[in-house]
């Protein structure tokens, strides 16, 4: 290490899109000195300008996942705002909307960013984690449990969770816990394009959420700051979806099986 400090580094993934920014600014809340990893520089600096409004510290720095020189980088700035114990992967795209638009090539990308990103900052940060007890926490989505659409991307997401898994049994000696969120819909500007289409998007959603509502980015933080938190030391290798109760069933077809205005 090349600082002597009992601060703890989280890393965040994709710390410039919405949920990542919530993220940061909810482990900042913590304690944590948080690096703020995003491509796109703008937004990733407004994170951090918003962690040290919200009284945190950390810094922001431009790091494409999939690029192994910018990766080191990453490990460097870790160190240097403290023991590096705590990544979030929370990068994540989509590329292909079925499987009748999906190529080789967009699957393939698909595959890369959303679960190669994710394995590869988590080896470049093994030897922290294993030397600081740290955590690992994936962010996946409900499209890595069934079918939502984006193929490509829902399958990135089941290997991501398997991914999870892995790491929680080959590492749980090391006192590593390693666990996955997995959200429903989150209302982001991931959803823009999409909104460009059909204003009416989160409305039409809310219909198969039981609790009727889509879910906000500080819903998502929360869950990661709890799991990630000491609180949360007896969990390891699970997937809690953060979803309004979307995988628990829709109340519509249940209604509609049981033949009762119940639901
Ligand atoms: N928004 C939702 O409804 C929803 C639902 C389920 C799961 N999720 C997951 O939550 C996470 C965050 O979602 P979001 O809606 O905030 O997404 P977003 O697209 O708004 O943010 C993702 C961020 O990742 C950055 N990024 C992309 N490629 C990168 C790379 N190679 N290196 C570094 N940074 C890169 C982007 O610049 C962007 O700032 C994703 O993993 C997503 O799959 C989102």
């Amino acid at each position: 290490m090349s600082k002597q400090s009992t601060q703890q580094t989280a890393i965040v993934t994709g710390a410039g899109g919405d949920i990542g920014r919530a993220i940061c600014i909810e482990l900042a809340k913590d304690g944590f000195a948080v690096l703020a990893l995003d491509i796109a520089k703008a937004p990733n600096d407004e994170t951090i300008r918003l962690v040290h409004e919200a009284g945190g510290t950390g810094e922001a720095l431009i790091c494409d996942i999939l690029d192994a020189n910018d990766r080191a980088k990453m490990v460097e700035a870790g160190r240097e705002l403290g023991a590096i114990s705590l990544l979030v992967n929370n990068v994540g795209a989509i590329t292909a909307e079925s499987l009748q638009q999906a190529t080789v090539e967009n699957f393939e990308q698909d595959f890369k960013i959303n679960q190669l990103g994710a394995f590869a900052c988590f080896k470049a940060i093994e030897k922290d984690l294993i030397e600081n007890k740290g955590v690992l926490t994936n962010i996946a989505s409900v499209n890595g449990l069934g079918v939502f659409g984006h193929p490509g991307y829902s399958a990135a997401k089941a290997s991501l969770l398997h991914f999870t898994r892995l790491v929680a049994v080959e590492y749980g000696k090391f006192g590593i816990r390693a666990n996955a969120i997995a959200p429903g819909t989150v209302r982001t500007q991931a959803w823009d394009e999409r909104a460009k289409k059909n204003p009416q998007v989160f409305e039409d959603a809310k219909r198969w959420y039981p609790l009727q509502r889509v879910a906000d980015p500080v819903d998502i933080a929360k869950v990661v700051s709890f799991i990630s938190s000491p609180a949360a030391a007896a969990i390891s290798g699970v997937c809690l979806p953060v979803d309004c109760g979307l995988t628990a069933g829709q109340a519509e077809l249940a209604g509609t099986f049981a033949q009762s205005e119940d639901y």
